[in-house]
């Protein structure tokens, strides 16, 4: 069975309360419940993880190149500027889809760039939870290949 391995980054545990008017008010259960139905009734298996330490998100990203097919990322604000994750995903040859819940291109300048998107497969932004699931039916598609 194909294995997708989920990370949510920083401050992600708070969906729900957090800046709901920019995030919504789903929780983070909530999401994964969601993404994990959606493998199950693909027949793949999804397991959903969350960290708010960069070091952790680099493990997680250097295990999965042996237990995932697929990883779909939203590394939150690291997104912006860590480079210790964007090497983590150079480093791995399983696939990477980036996910934001919001689009991060009518915010703050500061969010703007992406130090990850040279390195992943491609990028979903801007539907709130949405954004999840289209990552997750783009993984599956390419799984299903
Ligand atoms: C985010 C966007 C980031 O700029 C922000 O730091 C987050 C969430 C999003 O999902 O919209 O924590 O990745």
């Amino acid at each position: 069975m194909s294995k997708i391995l989920v990370i949510h980054g920083p401050n992600l545990n708070l969906l729900g309360t957090r800046e709901p008017e920019i995030y919504g008010h789903e929780t983070l259960a909530d999401v994964n419940a969601m993404l994990v139905e959606q493998g199950r009734s693909a027949g793949v298996e999804v397991e959903c993880r969350q960290s708010n330490h960069e070091g952790t998100m680099v493990d997680w990203i250097q295990q999965a190149n042996k237990e995932f097919d697929f990883i779909i990322l939203n590394a939150g604000a690291y997104t912006h500027y860590s480079i210790a994750i964007r090497d983590a995903i150079a480093a791995i040859q399983v696939p990477v889809i980036e996910v934001h819940l919001s689009n991060v291109h009518t915010r703050e300048e500061f969010r703007h760039k992406s130090v990850i998107a040279p390195v992943v497969m491609g990028q979903i932004l801007g539907f709130g939870v949405d954004s999840y699931y289209g990552a997750m039916a783009v993984a599956i598609r390419k799984l299903k290949k």
